[in-house]
């Protein structure tokens, strides 16, 4: 964990908030790399995952932005609401789960809303690696597009292309033809609201892009209807030790009651930390992190969210 001073607080856009963290003891914060996250402690005692959008490179600061969610859970109304310039936040270090891979020879970024966050991140360390790529900003309107300013001024506004929803036909975001010829070495990153995701997720499939060559970061879980959600049991391999999951519980809860520690973040199925790999059984999954071939797997789950096809599921714990 890591106490933070809030240097600066500002609005960057219509209902979005950035904030500078500095080492409330001073000196160079851990370093990150693009497409890294921190968890936040909020004020009222939720832990938030936030992308950290500044230059990697940078050593002394980092930058999050939070969009205030009109159905947020209280996170993002405590960090606009009760966060001010000057307070102390404690933070977990960087963890990166949305890396740049290092095989690509080029890059295609897609951020849509908030999500040009670790975009913005990923479009600093590309520049400053002397990397190949082109970065898609897509936003409802220009009131709503943080950072664009930065975009249109970076040493890199020439590989940035703007799509506004509101504006004229010919600048949209046209993914059937951005994404049209896959060639294995061009790699795709997505991030922002799940519409726009699957939107460029199945424009992607469509043109049959492999796989390992996608990659995305969901911000928060789609709705799923947990009305006929039955009870299952999991045993856990190391022990034989058997825990019924009641229909209105998740395999996390009952794990972390009983002493058991998975280490999670979202407990919501988008951001991988509780990945555990199942040995035996059928999961029901209701993550976004998997892909589909991962999911066809089924020889790991989140446990934070996703539940049994079968009676019982053997976990790897
Ligand atoms: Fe994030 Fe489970 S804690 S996917």
């Amino acid at each position: 964990m890591l106490q933070v001073n809030v240097i600066r607080k500002k609005n960057v856009a219509t209902g979005i908030c950035s904030f500078e963290l500095v080492l409330a003891e001073g000196g160079p914060l851990p370093a990150f790399e693009a497409g890294a996250h921190i968890d936040v402690h909020t004020p009222n005692g939720l832990i938030r995952q936030y992308s950290l959008c500044n230059d990697p490179a940078e050593r002394d600061r980092y930058v999050i932005s939070v969009l205030r969610d009109l159905n947020s859970r209280g996170g993002s109304d405590a960090m606009h609401g009760d966060v001010q310039q000057g307070q102390l936040l404690t933070i977990s270090e960087p963890r990166n789960l949305f890396p740049l891979a290092e095989e690509a020879t080029r890059h295609l970024l897609f951020g849509g809303g908030i999500g040009i966050t670790p975009i913005l991140a990923m479009a600093y360390e590309l520049h400053n690696k002397g990397a190949d790529f082109e970065l898609h900003y897509c936003y409802r309107s220009e009131d709503r597009a943080a950072f664009r300013s930065d975009l249109l001024s970076a040493p890199f506004s020439s590989r940035v292309k703007l799509h506004d929803d509101s504006g004229a036909q010919d600048q949209k975001l046209d993914a059937p033809a951005l994404l049209a010829n896959p060639d294995g070495n061009t790699h795709l990153y997505v991030c922002g609201p799940n519409g726009f995701m699957n939107y460029v997720l199945d424009c992607a499939h469509e043109a049959r892009w492999a796989p390992q060559c996608v990659h995305r970061e969901f911000f928060a879980a789609e709705k799923i209807d947990t009305s006929a959600d039955m009870s299952f049991e999991v045993e856990l391999v190391s022990t034989g030790k058997i825990f019924l999951i009641p229909s209105d519980r998740t395999v996390f809860e009952v794990l972390d009651e009983a002493g058991i520690q998975i280490e999670s973040s979202c407990e919501q199925g988008v951001c991988g930390t509780c990945v555990t790999r199942v040995i035996q059984g059928i999961p029901d999954h209701r993550d976004q992190f998997f892909t589909a071939e991962e999911h066809a797997a089924n020889d790991q789950f989140t446990p934070c969210c996703s539940r049994a096809r079968t009676a019982r599921l053997v976990l790897d714990i």
